[in-house]
């Protein structure tokens, strides 16, 4: 029998449980980003990004379809999820660079102390995390100052078409009354997609967004250094 770590796909979205250290990196994040200032993680997953912005003063919403589920059982989801992913990003090592977290076992272990900061965040403040799916959001327009959307839109590429990345990008910039920042640009098994993302930019500047490129310091998937970020008014 095929192992399931022995493929090309990983599955049904994954929910990883990043860090505001990683989100940091990932987004170019400065405190003055943060203090202050209403910002939406859509989709949230796991992330421990709303409970230690949170912390720094930031007013965070985070919005993912499984905050339907009962936190005890998203909070057992969490671990289980952070163990497939490690075991996925270690048994295709040499697709990544380890450098930004120092090897596959302290990646294993920031993401399980995320994992943790975010069950007991969704615990003690659960109005912070909505249930909701793209390409619709329950939030009015110019709802936020700054929306990040990390590890979704490109990453599953292979199954989301670009309709829908062009819909959910619509949506993200319409609750947003500043920038929409979004990375990574590769999907998940490391495959870029700029003929998606220049198509993508014209549709949005046709409908009067503009966007640009940024350089990212943090790069996992080799080549991965290039964040999206759509403007607001
Ligand atoms: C790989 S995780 C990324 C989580 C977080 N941003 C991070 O970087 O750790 C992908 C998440 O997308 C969520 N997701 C899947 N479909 C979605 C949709 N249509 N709208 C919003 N979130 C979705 C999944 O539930 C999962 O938690």
């Amino acid at each position: 029998m095929k192992h399931p770590l022995d493929t090309d796909v990983l599955g049904e979205f994954l929910v990883s449980a990043r860090s505001l250290a990683e989100y940091r990196a990932i987004f170019d994040l400065t405190d003055a980003d943060l203090k202050g200032h209403r910002i939406l993680d859509c989709p949230g997953g796991a992330a421990s990004f709303t409970m230690e912005a949170s912390a720094l003063g930031a007013r965070v919403t985070a919005a993912d379809p499984i905050y339907s589920h009962p936190a005890d059982r998203l909070c057992r989801l969490a671990i289980s999820e952070t163990d497939r992913g490690s075991d996925w990003a270690t048994a295709h090592s040499d697709r990544y660079r380890w450098d930004w977290y120092g090897g596959p076992e302290r990646h294993r272990a920031m993401r399980h102390s995320a994992a943790a900061r975010f069950c007991a965040d969704l615990t003690a403040h659960p109005e912070r995390y909505i249930a909701a799916e793209l390409p619709s959001l329950p939030f009015r327009d110019n709802s936020f100052d700054l929306v990040l959307s990390s590890h979704l839109l490109f990453t599953y590429a292979d199954r989301l078409n670009a309709d829908f990345h062009l819909t959910a990008l619509l949506e993200l910039s319409r609750v947003s009354a500043g920038e929409t920042r979004l990375y990574p640009l590769v999907d998940h098994i490391g495959r870029h997609h700029d003929v998606l993302v220049e198509h993508l930019r014209k549709e949005l500047l046709d409908k009067g967004i503009h966007s640009s490129l940024r350089e990212t310091e943090y790069e996992f998937h080799h080549g991965a250094h290039t964040m999206l970020i759509l403007h607001g008014d």
